[in-house]
């Protein structure tokens, strides 16, 4: 039987990168039975509306997206739809790999696994801008949501993911020095799950802002990060710098009601349309997918294939200093399916 699964190929580069991956599922001979819809910019030009219904219904239908980036306009505009599609579905727990795949670059041995809390923190939508005496006045506010129930799955989540996966040590990322409310919540609950995990699983805390020069100095010494919903987001970023940029870092939304699986990077404007993008990053969204489903062999096989094509291969796009097409390098990495 064909799993159903809802199809976003999304903005920008997120037709042309899709494509590539689907091109190498087949070759894995993975099929789902794909419900494809819109999101984002797409969706505004075709439906009206940045999120329709048709797509909503899709994902509650079939509890499982693989989703490309959707463009979100900067400043005004729109709200975020992966922030909507986050809230939605309860996606709680934000994961992000992060291994270095491409030899000669400056950090060799990095490999370790972000856990951010998706649905709480600066991202709860309370950001607003105060309308008093004009723009030289103008003053703005957000707000920041914590809870302890939000915070115990994501951590829980964290070290259950460290466990299955074989991992040694989570690592606690706060700011609770300032934000003693807050941080200081999430803090202090990461530290009472992590004390059912004692003898099993190691668990250290760190400042945001020294992590993130601990992260560019000696990144080896993480394993797995759990951290709020906006350091989570930064340090991601970082990470995938770490390792070779942005076209190589997949990310997956876990949540109670439904399973989004994509790129960490965004729709690349700037090279949309040009067939030269990284389809990387979607390729090893879908590994976790895989993952996800039961079909671990196949998302082992896929990230296989890809590193293959880049190392021995050495297929690569412009981004890993190559000059392939996202077209030659999906084929490459379908030969090695
Ligand atoms: P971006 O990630 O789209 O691009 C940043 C830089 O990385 C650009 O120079 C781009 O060319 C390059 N890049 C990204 N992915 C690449 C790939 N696969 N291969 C080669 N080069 C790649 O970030 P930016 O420019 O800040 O955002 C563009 C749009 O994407 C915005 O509207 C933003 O809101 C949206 N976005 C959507 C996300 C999502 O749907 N999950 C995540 C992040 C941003
Ligand atoms: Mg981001």
């Amino acid at each position: 039987m064909t799993r159903a699964a809802t199809l976003i190929p999304g903005d920008g580069i997120g037709p042309e990168i899709t494509a590539a991956t689907l091109q190498v599922l087949d070759a894995l001979g993975m099929r789902f039975d794909w419900d494809e819809q819109y999101g984002g910019m797409t969706a505004v030009d075709k439906a009206g509306t940045p999120l329709p219904n048709a797509t909503l219904d899709s994902i509650r239908r079939t509890h499982l997206c693989l989703k490309g980036p959707l463009t979100t306009p900067v400043g005004g505009g729109y709200r975020s739809v992966n922030v909507t599609l986050r809230q939605e579905f309860d996606l709680y727990a934000n994961v992000r790999p992060t291994k270095t795949i491409v030899p000669g670059g400056r950090f060799q041995h990095v490999d370790l696994v972000i856990v951010r809390e998706n649905t709480e923190g600066m991202y709860v939508g309370l950001d607003h801008t105060f309308r008093i005496g004009g723009e030289r006045r103008a003053m703005a506010q957000a707000m920041s949501i914590i809870t302890r129930a939000g915070s115990e799955r994501v951590c829980r989540y964290a070290f259950e993911y460290a466990k299955a996966h074989g991992r040694k040590k989570v690592t606690i990322v706060h700011k609770a020095n300032i934000l003693k409310a807050t941080s200081g919540l999430f803090l202090d609950t990461g530290k009472r799950v992590a004390e059912a995990y004692a003898g099993t699983i190691a668990c250290d805390d760190k400042i945001v802002d020294n992590t993130a020069m601990q992260l560019v100095i000696r990144p080896d010494q993480f394993d797995v990060i759990v951290t709020t919903n906006l350091f989570g987001d930064i340090l991601s970023d970082l990470a995938a710098g770490l390792v070779g940029g942005l076209g190589l870092a997949p990310g997956a939304n876990i949540g109670t009601a439904a399973a989004i699986f994509e790129a960490v990077h965004g729709s690349a404007p700037d090279i949309a349309g040009q067939g030269i993008a990284n389809p990387s990053a979607q390729m090893l969204a879908a590994a976790m997918m895989l993952d996800h489903v039961g079909e671990g062999q196949a998302g082992n096989r896929l990230r296989g294939a890809v590193e293959t094509a880049i190392v021995k291969d050495n297929v690569r796009t412009k981004d890993l200093g190559g000059s392939a097409t996202t077209a030659e390098f999906a084929r490459a990495v379908a030969h090695r399916a």
